[in-house]
């Protein structure tokens, strides 16, 4: 296999945990607001951010093999999508469910991609992307089912979050993502 591909397949594995890392964050966000508030909401999301531990743990033991180190702005990235849910969680369960389908949305998209990318070159790692995606996709058809049908007020909090999310994951990985996802629409599958 080239040095080029070890570079993305490092690449992709870093984002991954800086993203679980994210979303470990963004669900404490959620459970603190709601457990105050909405506390049925509390308990649902106590089970989706423990899926998120788990993930951030298996993304963790995948690197040394592939010469993978955890991204030095992680914390940038955990604070950012901490913050931002922390502000969403505050409008109620919609606002959260509504955030939780966006961020899950493009888990979902960069994670398809990558099995793309994977399955001729780095099979135990496309193993373990499959098993996650499987846990993700719960997690994007549970916040589905309580967005429900997109009301007036989901869809004008759908440009801003959506803007939010994608400014976090740059950040936090310092254009990172953004180069993985130039690495994968050139690469062949
Ligand atoms: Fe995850
Ligand atoms: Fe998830």
């Amino acid at each position: 296999m080239p040095a080029s591909d070890h570079i993305k397949i490092a690449r992709i594995v870093r984002v991954n945990h800086a993203g679980e890392f994210s979303a470990i964050r963004i669900y404490a966000a959620q459970i603190l607001v709601s457990s105050i508030f909405w506390k049925p909401v509390a308990a649902e999301l106590q089970d989706l951010r423990s899926h998120e531990v788990t993930h951030c743990d298996l993304f963790r033991s995948a690197m040394p093999d592939r010469q993978s180190r955890p991204c030095r702005t992680m914390s940038l990235w955990g604070r950012g999508g901490w913050l931002l849910d922390l502000l969403t969680a505050l409008l109620g369960p919609k606002a959260i469910w509504t955030c939780t389908e966006i961020v899950e949305d493009r888990v979902h998209h960069h994670l398809s991609a990558q099995l793309r990318y994977l399955a001729k070159r780095d099979e135990p790692l496309h193993d373990l992307i499959a098993s996650i995606q499987a846990e993700e996709e719960g997690h994007l058809s549970l916040a589905r089912q309580h967005v429900g049908k997109h009301s007036t007020f989901s869809r004008m909090l759908a440009a801003p979050i959506t803007a939010a999310v994608e400014a976090v994951i740059w950040l936090s990985t310092w254009d990172g993502s953004a180069r993985m996802n130039r690495d994968l629409s050139g690469a062949g599958a």
